[in-house]
């Protein structure tokens, strides 16, 4: 069932492109306008709402870190995210004009339940973004936006996460489209953008030895630091959580403004440091700092690994190491940047002789609280 993959993970990461694709088929049109028909909120509903929250827990609530950034970006809805398992229990505000997204790849996270069930229980309308069919999530919810990846069988999530991102970008995009705010050729390119983007993720994926040969190389240390800026921080949050779980290694993720106020004492000669570079063009003002930061932890001693668009010259100086991905959209970039990163931790977890598809004392959905 493997398909000839040594792993379930490795089958899954391969399986991107054509899960990213999945996502996508039906939902845009041949003039870049989204329908979204089968997710049942009225549009009036969706015109309403004041609030948009979003709850998950693990590599899903990476996902709506950085959903967050396209639906504030797109809509001027104001959106929080928060874990399942805090939401519930700080007595949030919420009501019939919040509008709270549910992200699961499994259907079945007890936390995330619980949590929906107390939105509903104040009124709030609650939309699933699930890969599951018919299981309790989107059961138990107003409507849904379900994920194709279809099955996904290793532990830790890899094609879930890359739809889950597209599933938010959607309906960012269809709220944007519906509220007729931000409605311009920024959103056109992105969409178009978007419906290509499985071909990128291709890309990235062919490209994946030098990454490969790396993380062998780096089986023996004990940490790895991940820094990232803007939507940078949550792919980088969710490369330390991959690496934490397949390689049982001390991995964090920093925002890379904070370095200076507290992580960057942690900078020692050889200390490998992930660090994904937001796109040159767009924000550039992010580019350029984080180009300094790269200078700063290099001068005491890291190992820096750059994650860097095609093209981007400014950063090759401070790279003893650079993985190139396709240049996107600065929203988008997650999808390339994150396939690295899980790629990366799957060699590192395989050189220290751990078994990928099934890391110990995990399991692959959680259902008690
Ligand atoms: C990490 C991972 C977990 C899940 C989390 C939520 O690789 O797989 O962090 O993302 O347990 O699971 P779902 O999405 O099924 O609610």
């Amino acid at each position: 069932e493997k398909g000839g993959y040594a792993s379930f993970m490795l089958k899954e990461i391969a399986e991107q492109p054509k899960a990213v694709t999945d996502t996508l088929l039906g939902r845009i049109d041949g003039a870049g306008r989204l329908s979204l028909d089968e997710v049942r909120i009225p549009d009036a509903v969706l015109r309403e709402a004041d609030k948009v929250v979003i709850v998950a827990c693990g590599t899903a609530f990476h996902a709506g870190l950085i959903a967050k950034y396209a639906i504030e970006h797109w809509t001027r809805i104001p959106c929080e995210v928060e874990l399942a398992s805090e939401f519930r229990y700080r007595d949030p505000i919420l009501n019939r004009r919040t509008l709270v997204v549910a992200i699961s790849q499994s259907g079945e996270t007890m936390d995330t339940l619980m949590a929906l069930r107390h939105a509903r229980e104040q009124g709030a309308k609650v939309l699933a973004v699930c890969n599951t069919n018919g299981s309790t999530i989107p059961r138990e919810s107003d409507a849904v936006l379900y994920t194709h990846a279809g099955p996904e069988v290793a532990v830790a999530s890899t094609k879930a996460f890359l739809t889950q991102l597209v599933a938010c970008y959607l309906l960012a995009l269809y709220l944007g489209q519906v509220r007729g705010t931000q409605w311009g050729d920024e959103i056109h390119a992105v969409v178009r953008d978007l419906a290509r983007i499985g071909d990128d993720v291709e890309r990235v994926l062919e490209t994946m030895e030098p990454v490969r040969a790396l993380a062998r190389s780096l089986a023996d240390k004990d940490t790895v630091l991940f820094l990232g800026r803007h939507v940078g921080y949550p792919v980088a949050l969710e490369g330390a959580l991959k690496l934490k779980e397949l390689a049982y290694m001390h991995a964090e993720g920093f925002a890379a403004g904070e370095l200076k106020h507290g992580p960057i004492a942690l900078i020692e000669e050889g200390l490998p440091v992930v660090v994904v570079v937001p796109s040159p063009r767009g924000r550039s003002v992010l580019h350029d700092k984080i180009v300094s930061n790269i200078q700063e932890i290099r001068a005491r001693g890291a190992r820096t690994i750059v994650i860097a668009e095609e093209g981007d010259e400014a950063v090759v100086p401070y790279a003893d190491h650079l993985v190139r991905i396709p240049a996107t959209p600065t929203l988008l970039q997650p999808l390339v940047a994150t396939v690295p990163l899980q790629v990366f931790a799957c060699e590192l977890a395989t050189a220290r002789g751990n078994e990928v598809d099934q890391p110990r004392n995990l399991a692959k959905s959680v259902t008690v609280e």
